[in-house]
Order: structure tokens, then C-alpha cells, then sequence
């Protein structure tokens, strides 16, 4: 069953019924004011930073899971009837409903009893703001009184401190009023030089401030006694709820259209400009006051958003595709990079299971999100590199995370992650194949933000992987730390008190529990320092570092294979884990996955072996299972992955960023239709048909499907915040469809369906628009290259030497 359908054309999810399985939400903002909003107007915004700078309050887990956002109320002045257009929080039954998702943007709007209202909300470029755009249109022939009410519910910035602590924050709220403006200053008067505010374009009939005397006592946002009585109370919040409510009266004649504006904004002062006049308590609002003026007025609203829209059309022309499959093109032209937007903005911080308060920027998250998004905005991607190099540790380790507004590393989430390090030289390697730009390699950079310590970033690079050298175990393999990518196989924890953190409760020394996973990261980060050494000449650093790299292959064949598949690991006792001797854990994905992603076996049949182990014991219709079997009962030594219940998350769920390692590794075979079929089963468009089971959005990808042994099998779980978007983007763009920044040039080589005659696609790349077509003449993988008319030995296009021109590509694939 589905709840909507794609809008391909105007690049937008249209839900047509409002009670989606979840919240199916959308992210409004994508350089620093940011807002997630539901498919019924929930959600909340933040500037920058979703815990520290938290603009509008959400509760956790509430009910209605999305309840408390952008709210409108209408109200028929003649009965006195009144409802939310955005169906969510009156609930009444509605015509016409529809929410449409695009980039950047939603509009949600309905029919109720011939007064149709739709709101526009998007956050304009390079400001700090959203704009809700509110049309009402009169379809009934005489005239229609009518109340309009806004609503939010401010936060007192710090999220975490905003859900915890009442007994101070219940005295602290502050507003202030203007005519049509609503300001929240809440510690504006000490410590803060930053405020918010609520405005609106129409001459105001009253407003509200204080929450209560807006609600009513005992009462929800589903009717609030200000909207039921018809009247706002001009309430001035001191202390309690500070909202932003206003009350505009409109009067339309049959057929005539209205639009309102809401603005709601994030604004600085500078700190010895902070009050006007200077030794009062009164906001300095010289500077804001231009801004709020500007988008109130209607023309300048519909710019921002026309330049919105156009700045999307050409991020997402950076790569476009035309194949035979629906599900393909839409996901990789339009739904993925969205995806990937946001999951490189926000990392795993704030979703509608990412609290905002819980997680900053992971290091390891951050930089394998540069995967799916270097190519869209080289320069910030260059930008987060050097921000995510400057929170290393001299030892070359890293924290785990770091928060956005401070950017500086921290270890509330834990730290000695040993694959942690590796990923930055993955994220360089893409942005260098990408953008040509090597003289990133020689910007200084700081170790754990500590000026005098700054060093080239290929020095940092160099002890990331040195910092495995130099922890390695009994079997040569790395010492797997805290954990790897995998959270939750936490194999030096030994936990045995109910509530004690996986992620920081102090963890044995650790010099005996080994991960084949790391050691296949990094095989493929040793080689690829061994290209960046080479194209920075120096010659004996590639050997070093290729000899490195296949030393580790060498301790992978010798104790890391267990004859039909990649071991996972060694625990503490020095006990196999995954390994066909375990009663339960034998296969796990990760390391089929990134050994043969890393090149490991593709000769020698270790590689097909692998896979086709992967295949038989975990691939679902769903996607590919972490492992099998799954834990049945908690097992001390291996930690949370056993916490799990069967089918969930890391134990033995589908945990979908790494089916896109499998992909990549059936590539690499030459499998097309197999990389494919994988691709499909957890692509979210294909699976909109089944969106009652599969639950969340179908235009993004999920952390999570819940694996075979699960009650709930193919139910997704932790939709948008997750590195599935990238490696998905990154298998499909550059190995499926292979078109592949490498150090040299654009290298094309497919790995496609057999059944598929070609595809077409446009790829800019280092200034050079790119038109490929791709033809199949035989049934391999064979790549023939004709550029510009004539042919070009191998399979990587020589760099234009005019960038700016346009090449024609043509690739016979046989
Ligand atoms: C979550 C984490 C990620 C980790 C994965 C597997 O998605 O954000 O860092 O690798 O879980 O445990
Ligand atoms: C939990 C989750 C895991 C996530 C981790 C982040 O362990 O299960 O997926 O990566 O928390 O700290």
C-alpha cells in the first residue's frame, strides 16, 4: 500500500493521505539554520548546532510521535469551527490533503469545508530563517470570515537543558513584543548575544507568548482555548512556555486567495552591541530589522525560494542518470543526493530518532558521508576534512565525535574506536579523486585543536595509519579497541550492570581481541596511501605503504579466512567470532563486504567464496542480514551487539550500510546483476509498495530493516541520519553504473544488469560536463571507450585540458 507517489518531474514526494506508519519527514535548511519537519507540520529547528542552539522545543518520544512544530489553525469565524490545514494537531478530517517534500522544502496544505490552505516552508539561502508561506483561498461563493492562528513553542537553547531542567528554566523565559513580532531573549540579559524571532506580514488582531494562557490549562496543541474562543490573550511570557502565537483576521470574498507570511529566524549581535539603548535590557535590533522586512514581503519570499529551487537543479546536474530502472534514477538523481545533504550537514545528530542532544558529529559517520557528497559542494567537503583532521590525537586516534558549533572533539560517546583513524584517509581519497585539489595534503592542520601543533594534513594522514601499525594483535591482525564500525561488537567491554554504557564504560586493555575488519579498512586505506604517495612523488613512501598493505593481506589469508568466508574477528580469549565453528555469529557481512570492496581474493576465488556464502546465509528479499545466526542470549565477551533482540539493529538485523559494501564487492566480480538485485532490495523507492511494512519514508534510506529472525521482518527503523546514504549513492554512481572519479580522470566502468541495453548519464567533473552513453554488445564487462570520436586505450578519460568544455562519451561494454 502506498501513501503518496513520486513527483519526479518536480523532484518531490507527494503524500496524499496524512496518517503515514511514521512520521515521514523532510529537512528544511542545508548550510547552518536548519529544520526537520513532518509530513503533518511536527518538528523543530536549530541554528547550526541541534543541541547547543535549539531554536524550537521538542518532546521526545511523544504522542503523537511528531506532535509539537509549525502549526497553522484556522477558524470559520461564522461557526466557530476550526481546524489545522496540516491536519496534525486537530485532526479533523480533510479534503484534498497533501504534503509535497522537495529539496529543501515542503508544502502542506488541505481542503476543509471550501476554505483551502496551503503553507509553504523553506529556509532561503545564506540566512538564518525559515519562511512559512501561507496561502488561504475562499472556494465558496460568499464571503468567509476567518481566524488565522501561528504557533511555536520556543526552546531555551540548550536542548538537553531544556528537557531537564525546570526548576530554573520555568523562571528564565523572556520575550519581547512588537507589533506583528514576537522575540524570544531568554538569558539574552547574561551570557547570550543571540535571540529569535516570530514574525508575520499581516496586521495582528493579538498574539501570545505564554504557552498556558495560549493552550488553556489542561489542554494540547489538538485545541487550543485561544483558537476555540476566537481570541488571543496578548499573554507576555515571564518564565513558564514561552510560545510565538499570532491572531490575524481575514475576510475573503468567494474565490479570493490570501497569503500570509511567518517568518521565524535565528539572529546574533555582536556582544558590545547587544542593547538599544545601550545599559537597557531591550534587544538591539538595527540588524535584524532589514531581514525581517525583506522576507515578510512577498516578492522577496518567492525569490528566495525560485534561487532554492535553482540552486538544488544544479547540484543535482551534477550527476544525472537515465537508465531502464525507475527506482535508480529517481534515488540517484534526486532522493540519495537529498539524502546525502543531509546526512553530511547533520551527521547522526538530529532525526526523529536522532534526539539532537545525543550525538554531534561522528568522525567516523562524517567521514565516510563524504562519500555521497563531494562531488555536490567540493568546497565544504574540503572544509569538514580539515575540521575532522584538526580534533586527531597526536597518536593519529581519534574522538568519536565532535559538536558543530564548538568543533571540538569530545568522548561523550566513547572513544578508542579502532577503525575511527582509517576513515579520514577514505574521505581524503574521495575528495582528492573528486576535486583534483592535492594542495589540501600540505594545509597545516592542528592535533586536538591545539594551536602549535598544526602539521600538514598528510602528516595526519600518515599516523592515522600508523596508529593500526602500532596496535596490532596475536595474529597480526589490528586490535579491534573499544569496537569497529560496528558499535556494538564491543569485545573488551565484559558489561555486566544493567544500564552501563557499551559506548564508555571502561573497557579492558585490549591487547588480544583482533578485527578482520580493520585489517580489510585498512588494506584499502595502505593502498590508497600508496596512490597518494605516488602522486605527491615519493616513491618510497607508495612501497612502504603498499608493502604495509599487503602484509595485512597477507595476515588476513593466513588468519582471517575461515574457509568459506571472512572470519569477523578474535575476542579476548582469542576465540574465533564468525566463524563456522561459532554455534551463533558464524558470517558476518562486514568483512565479506569490505575485503573484497578492498580487492582482497578477487583471483583466487576467496572473493566469489565469500560472496556466495553472503548470498545463501544472509540475503533476505529485504536486504542482507548483519549475521547469522543471530545472538539468542546476551554473551558477555561480545557486548551489545548481543543485546539486541534477535533481528534488530547489529544483531542480525539488515543494517543497510553495509549491503552497499556487498554491492561493490559483486562489482568488483563483474556480478551486475547480483550488485543490482542488491541494490533494489533495500533501495526505498522500490520498495514503496510495501510501504505498510516497510513503514518509513520511501524516498530515503533507513538505518535499519529488521532481519529474518525478526517478528517484524522488512519493518525499516532510523530513516534519513545514516552512511547508507552515501555508500549507496557512492555503490551505484561510481560501480554499478561505474562512473568513477579516480586520481587521473573520469574512469568509466560499468557493471550492469544483463538485461540492460545502456544507460545515459551527465557527469560534471573537475570543470568538464561529461555526456556518457553506455551500450551493451555482449554479456561481460568489457569496457571500449570512444571519447569525442576517437578511441582512448583503457578505461579512465583523460583530464580535459580546457576544463569547461563538453565531452561526448561513449562506452561499449562487451
Ligand atoms: C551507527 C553509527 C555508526 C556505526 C554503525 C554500526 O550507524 O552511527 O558509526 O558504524 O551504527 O554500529
Ligand atoms: C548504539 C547503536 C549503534 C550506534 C551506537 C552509537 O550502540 O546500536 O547502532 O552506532 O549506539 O553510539
Amino acid at each position: 500500500m502506498r501513501y503518496g507517489y513520486f513527483d519526479d518531474d518536480s523532484r518531490e514526494y507527494v503524500i496524499t493521505r496524512p496518517d503515514t506508519p511514521l512520521p515521514w519527514i523532510n529537512y528544511l535548511g542545508c548550510q547552518a539554520y536548519f529544520g526537520l519537519i513532518s509530513n503533518t507540520a511536527g518538528g523543530y529547528s536549530f541554528y547550526r548546532d541541534a543541541r547547543l542552539r535549539r531554536v524550537t522545543r521538542y518532546r521526545y518520544n511523544n504522542v503523537p510521535f511528531d506532535m509539537g512544530g509549525r502549526y497553522i489553525y484556522l477558524r470559520d469565524e461564522q461557526s466557530g469551527d476550526f481546524w489545522s490545514p496540516s491536519w496534525q494537531p486537530t485532526c479533523r478530517e480533510l479534503e484534498d490533503y497533501r504534503c509535497r517534500h522537495g529539496m529543501g522544502y515542503s508544502i502542506i496544505g488541505a481542503r476543509y469545508r471550501d476554505i483551502e490552505a496551503r503553507t509553504r516552508y523553506f529556509v532561503p539561502l545564506d540566512e538564518n530563517l525559515e519562511i512559512w508561506q501561507l496561502s488561504i483561498t475562499n472556494l465558496r461563493s460568499w464571503p468567509a470570515p476567518l481566524s488565522v492562528f501561528s504557533s511555536i513553542e520556543f526552546c531555551l537553547w540548550d536542548a538537553q537543558d531544556d528537557a531537564t531542567n525546570f526548576q530554573r528554566n520555568f523562571s528564565i523565559g523572556e520575550v519581547e513584543i512588537e507589533p506583528g513580532i514576537i522575540y524570544h531573549k531568554t538569558e539574552y540579559r547574561e551570557r547570550r548575544n543571540h535571540f529569535a524571532y516570530f514574525a508575520c506580514s499581516a496586521p495582528v488582531a493579538g498574539f501570545d507568548t505564554q504557552r498556558e494562557a495560549f493552550l488553556g490549562p489542561y489542554r494540547g496543541w489538538d485545541r487550543p482555548l485561544a483558537v476555540e474562543r476566537g481570541s488571543a490573550s496578548n499573554s507576555v511570557a515571564h518564565g513558564w512556555a514561552p510560545i510565538g502565537s499570532h491572531h490575524v483576521k481575514v475576510l475573503l470574498e468567494p474565490r479570493e486567495t490570501r497569503q500570509i507570511i511567518f517568518l521565524l529566524g535565528y539572529h546574533e549581535n555582536p556582544v558590545e552591541q547587544k542593547f538599544d539603548p545601550p545599559g537597557s535590557q531591550i534587544i538591539h535590533k538595527a540588524s535584524v530589522r532589514p531581514v525581517i522586512a525583506k522576507y515578510l514581503n512577498r516578492s522577496h519570499a518567492d525569490l528566495a525560494f525560485q534561487a532554492l529551487r535553482s540552486y538544488w537543479c544544479d547540484l543535482l546536474s551534477i550527476c544525472q542518470v537515465d537508465t531502464p530502472d525507475v527506482h535508480t534514477n529517481r534515488m540517484v538523481n534526486i532522493w540519495n543526493p537529498c539524502q546525502s545533504m543531509a546526512t553530511f550537514n547533520l551527521s547522526r545528530s538530529a532525526s526523529f530518532y536522532e534526539s539532537g542532544i545525543g550525538r554531534g558529529l561522528g568522525y567516523r559517520d562524517s567521514t565516510q558521508d563524504l562519500l555521497g557528497f563531494v562531488h555536490m559542494v567540493p568546497a565544504r567537503a574540503r572544509e569538514r576534512i580539515l575540521d575532522l583532521a584538526a580534533t586527531q590525537l597526536p597518536t593519529g586516534g581519534a574522538y568519536h565525535q565532535y559538536q558543530p558549533l564548538t568543533r571540538r572533539g569530545n568522548n561523550d560517546i566513547g572513544g578508542n574506536f579502532n577503525d575511527d583513524p582509517h576513515w579520514l584517509i577514505v574521505g581524503v581519497a574521495a575528495y582528492l579523486k573528486e576535486t583534483g585539489d592535492w594542495s589540501i595534503l600540505d594545509e597545516p592542520v592542528p592535533y586536538d585543536n591545539q594551536p602549535g601543533t598544526e602539521q600538514p594534513l598528510y602528516e595526519h594522514l600518515q599516523r592515522s595509519f600508523r596508529y593500526t601499525l602500532e596496535r596490532l594483535g596475536p595474529h597480526d591482525l589490528p586490535l579491534i579497541g573499544r569496537a569497529d564500525w560496528n558499535d556494538c561488537l564491543n569485545l573488551n567491554c565484559f558489561s555486566d550492570s544493567p544500564g552501563q554504557s557499551f559506548q564508555t564504560t571502561t573497557n579492558k586493555d585490549g591487547k588480544v581481541a583482533e578485527s578482520v575488519f580493520i585489517a580489510a579498512l585498512a588494506v584499502l586505506t595502505g593502498r590508497e596511501m600508496a596512490a597518494i604517495a605516488a602522486h605527491r612523488g615519493k616513491p618510497k613512501e607508495a612501497a612502504a605503504y603498499a608493502e604495509e598493505a599487503t602484509l595485512m593481506e597477507r595476515a588476513i589469508r593466513a588468519h582471517g579466512w575461515d574457509g568459506q568466508w571472512f572470519l569477523r574477528a578474535y575476542d579476548d580469549f582469542g576465540r574465533k567470532v564468525g566463524s563456522a565453528e561459532c554455534e551463533e555469529g558464524r558470517i558476518f557481512i562486514e568483512p565479506q563486504g569490505f575485503a573484497v570492496l578492498a580487492g582482497i581474493g578477487l583471483e583466487d576465488g576467496l572473493a566469489a567464496a565469500a560472496l556466495d556464502s553472503v548470498y545463501q546465509l544472509l540475503a533476505t528479499e529485504h536486504g542482507i542480514m548483519l549475521q547469522q545466526p543471530a545472538y539468542s542470549r546476551y554473551y558477555l565477551h561480545l557486548g551489545e551487539i548481543s543485546s539486541y533482540p534477535p533481528g534488530y539493529k547489529e544483531n542480525a538485523g539488515i543494517f543497510c550500510h553495509n549491503n552497499p559494501w556487498v554491492m561493490i564487492a559483486e562489482a568488483r566480480l563483474g556480478h551486475g546483476d547480483r550488485a543490482h538485485d542488491y541494490y533494489l532490495r533495500i533501495n526505498p523507492s522500490a520498495r514503496e509498495p510495501i510501504s505498510e511494512l516497510h513503514r518509513c519514508e520511501p524516498y530515503v534510506y533507513p538505518q535499519m530493516i529488521a532481519g529474518r529472525d525478526a517478528p517484524t521482518h522488512g519493518e525499516a527503523k532510523n530513516s534519513w541520519l545514516t552512511g547508507t546514504a552515501a555508500w549507496n549513492y557512492y555503490a551505484i554512481t561510481q560501480w554499478i553504473l561505474g562512473i568513477r572519479p579516480s586520481y587521473d580522470g573520469l574512469e568509466i566502468a560499468p557493471v550492469i544488469p544483463a538485461g540492460w541495453p545502456g544507460f545515459r548519464a551527465t557527469r560534471k567533473f573537475r570543470g568538464t560536463t561529461y555526456y556518457i552513453t553506455a551500450r551493451r554488445a555482449g554479456s561481460g564487462n568489457q569496457v571500449s571507450l570512444i571519447v569525442d570520436g576517437g578511441s582512448v586505450p583503457g578505461n579512465i578519460i583523460p583530464l580535459a585540458s580546457n576544463p569547461g568544455t563538453h565531452v561526448t562519451v561513449e562506452a561499449t561494454v562487451s
